[in-house]
């Protein structure tokens, strides 16, 4: 359980009909989600009574108490809610910050509602009545947008942190609609990340989408994009993640292909992990080569480099830093070497693309007696610039995540025994 009482989940996939008998047999499946409303808690699907029986933790996910609407929440949809959770043994259940109704009238779908302090004193006074009607901790969703209201008083991020602030519920951080909300209202999702409360974290949601006329469709039917991965993988590197769940929602692919996007997700998450452990360790001062990462001009928070030796030899860099906000100097790129000139070891470098986002640029991590490896990956926003991270030693490589309109990207080159450093690559587009 992490400090604010969230299960350790690992890493999971919704569980839908179509796919009941994949579901089971993937491997690497930690735990599942069922959409509440398609469950009968007095006659449970034997799919999901076997994946209880043999320990998978089965998290109910509602889809219609409409926490954000001006109505209080149905008492005979609370309820069906709480006897899936009961039914299923679940250690949590989850739900949008949203509305789908209005009086009589029902939307079939996940309207935003207005950041206003109005809205939140709506929605946590809802929350607070689902929580005393629910067996088990409750996590809240941010959704997908296609919309904004005017007259918004609080961000994304604050509007999120101030309901859990009041209910105490935990966050379902769903980096899939972080990116539709980047996509179509402009909203920096890097800043979301920085204001919420990632202590009440419950879990994370991962999915599939595709563009259309410039409008992020949140599908749960394409592959997930890899500004989506990129997005977990900061995560991770801001906070320990109890579990992370794929939502397929259709056109189902075969079972490699699913278990290809969960190897994906693992492998995202556990890049931020490391991260965040190597920038956590030199942050405590541990190495020979602790040197510090300059922040983003344009402000924000400084990551943690620094170093860390193993071995007789070998040692580790690690520059890591995070540039806030948009709007720095286009084009120009700021790099901060750190652990360089260390024996036998590795030099590692982080560089940094201005503009915002986060940049996250990790250095080399020496491993034996002589060999090392070097590995840069950064991440720019919006307006992001050219970046590249360096890697000394034997090993060394570069990886990065591309974002930004017209922004360079390094590319990151294998370089064994010698400096590997990426070039610019051509421009992406988050
Ligand atoms: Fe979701």
């Amino acid at each position: 359980m992490t400090a604010a009482g969230a299960p350790q989940l690992g890493y999971g996939i919704g569980w839908r009909r179509p796919i009941d008998l994949t579901v089971e047999r993937l491997p690497g499946v930690d735990f599942v989600e069922a959409i509440a409303e398609n469950v009968d808690p007095r006659r449970l699907f034997p799919s999901l009574r076997a994946l209880r029986e043999r320990g998978t933790p089965v998290v109910p996910h509602g889809v219609s108490l409409s926490l954000g609407g001006a109505d209080r929440p149905d008492p005979a949809r609370l309820a069906h809610l709480a006897a899936c959770a009961q039914a299923l043994g679940s250690p949590l259940v989850s739900e949008h910050i949203a509305f789908t109704r209005a009086g009589r009238w029902d939307a079939g779908h996940l309207i935003p509602v207005p950041r206003t302090w109005d809205t939140v004193a709506v929605v946590a006074e809802n929350v607070r009545i689902a929580q005393d009607q629910l067996p088990v901790p409750l996590a809240l969703e941010n959704i997908a947008p296609l919309l904004a209201w005017p007259g918004e008083e609080l961000t994304e991020g604050q509007f999120l942190a101030e309901i859990a602030a009041r209910t105490g519920a935990l966050l379902l951080v769903d980096v899939a609609n972080l990116h539709t909300a980047h996509v179509n209202l402009g909203i920096d999702p890097h800043d979301v990340l920085r204001e919420l409360p990632l202590e009440r974290l419950g879990y994370v949601h991962v999915a599939g989408g595709v563009a259309r006329d410039g409008i992020w469709h949140d599908t749960h039917t394409h592959p997930v994009p890899p500004p989506v991965l990129d997005l977990l993988t900061t995560l991770a590197t801001r906070a320990h993640l109890p579990g992370v769940l794929l939502e397929r929602d259709g056109a189902y692919p075969r079972d490699a292909e699913l278990a290809a996007e969960l190897a994906a997700i693992r492998a995202a998450a556990a890049r931020g992990q490391s991260l965040r452990e190597a920038r956590d360790a030199a942050a405590e001062g541990q190495g020979p080569a602790a040197a510090a990462a300059a922040p983003g001009p344009d402000g924000g928070d400084a990551g943690g480099p620094g170093g860390r030796g193993s071995g007789a030899h070998g040692a580790a860099g690690v520059g890591a830093y995070k540039a806030g906000g948009q709007g720095a100097a286009r084009g120009q790129a700021i790099r901060e070497d750190a652990a360089a000139d260390v024996p036998g070891g590795a030099g590692g470098a982080a560089a940094l693309g201005p503009g915002g986002g986060d940049a996250g640029g990790p250095g080399g991590r020496g491993s034996g007696a002589h060999g090392a490896a070097g590995v840069g990956a950064y991440r720019t926003g919006r307006q992001g610039a050219a970046d590249a991270g360096t890697g000394a030693g034997a090993g060394g490589s570069a990886v990065h995540a591309p974002a930004g309109d017209g922004a360079g990207a390094g590319a990151g080159a294998d370089a064994p025994g010698v400096h590997g450093t990426g070039p610019l690559g051509p421009g992406a587009r988050e």
